[in-house]
């Protein structure tokens, strides 16, 4: 078993683009830092700039009170980190390997058993921005491992604790994820609905993202609706889902005469469809978050 020494202030498991970008944020802000990565090669530069090389994962270990490992996936993290569980102990893992809220809470218990701290991390930005003030990372866990790592996780830009489950980093990020992925679809579909008939997407982005997003979709305006999300509360004075059914409708229609692809604007039809069905008729058109909790199983994180 490797000693503990202890004589960096962190060290970096796993360097690919991610990895090392963390560490040229640690070597810009001054940090010694230790790393280590399956391909040696891979280190040869931030080493030329000032990291300690580790020759294998247990010595990168040893050589600091924080790791943070990132590496592709979890079954990695196992592979990598299993055999040198002893020099984790009294020490701290941040995993900032993207995986699911379930590996998260697994890797949590395994670390657990074996004596040592974890916490569970996800990066929201690329790795240019890295290092930056307004750069989010999440991360979830103990709080007093969180505390006692603080001043290693400020130096990668800004990060916020979520809580004691393990999972809620990743769960969080997913979240985020999945809004990123919904808006852009709807951006690429209505851009495919007006391509049709030859219009520019770039004539079209002026209108729909320069005006009608900000204007009609503006954050603020969903974020007021966020309370009556947790309240069950759907007032239809302003508009009913009855009445977007008749919008929905149209789009489907429309999409269908343009001679776009119509399962987008089906899906959207068929939740509203499914929302009416369970009585929110009358009710405006946030009580499709009814259809889409119904299926969740309720599982409580907090
Ligand atoms: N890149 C991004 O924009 C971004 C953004 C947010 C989150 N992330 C997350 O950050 C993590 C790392 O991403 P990445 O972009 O740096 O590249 P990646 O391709 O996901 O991971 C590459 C790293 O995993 C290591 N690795 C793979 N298999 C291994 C094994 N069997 N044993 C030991 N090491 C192994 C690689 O080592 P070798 O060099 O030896 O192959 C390399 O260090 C991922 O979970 C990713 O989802 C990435």
């Amino acid at each position: 078993m490797t000693q503990p020494t202890n004589d960096t202030e962190v060290s970096i498991v796993g360097l690919g683009p991610m990895g090392s970008a963390l560490a040229q944020a640690y070597l810009d802000k001054g940090r010694s830092l230790t790393v280590w990565n399956r391909t040696q090669g891979k280190a040869d530069v931030l080493v030329s700039k000032g990291a300690r090389r580790a020759s294998t994962a247990g010595e990168a270990v040893a050589a600091s009170p924080v790791t943070i490992v990132c590496v592709n996936d979890y079954p990695t993290v196992y592979q990598v980190f299993e055999s040198v569980s002893a020099e984790l102990r009294g020490r701290v893992l941040v995993n900032l390997t993207s995986g699911t809220p379930e590996e998260a809470r697994t890797a949590s218990a395994w670390a657990d058993e074996r004596g040592f701290g974890h916490l569970d991390g996800a990066i929201m930005v690329p790795p240019p921005l890295v290092g930056r003030p307004e750069a989010v990372f999440l991360y979830s866990g103990t709080r007093d491992v969180f505390d006692r790592s603080r001043h290693v996780l400020d130096d990668l830009g800004d990060p916020r604790y979520l809580g004691a489950d393990p999972g809620l980093a990743v769960l969080f990020n997913t979240a985020m994820l999945e809004m990123m992925y919904t808006t852009v679809n709807g951006f690429l579909h209505a851009a495919a609905l007006v391509g049709a008939s030859g219009v520019p997407a770039a004539e079209f982005a002026e209108l729909a993202l320069g005006w009608f997003m900000p204007t009609v979709l503006d954050p603020e305006g969903l974020a007021e609706q966020a309370p009556n999300l947790d309240e069950g509360v759907y007032p239809g004075e302003l508009g009913t889902m009855e009445m977007n059914m008749n919008a929905l409708e149209h789009i489907v229609r429309t999409s269908s005469e343009q001679g776009v692809d119509t399962g987008q604007p089906r899906l959207l039809k068929d939740l509203a469809e499914r929302a009416i069905a369970r009585g929110h008729g009358s009710h405006n058109y946030f009580a499709v978050f009814e259809v889409f909790k119904a299926d969740a199983g309720g599982r409580s994180a907090r």
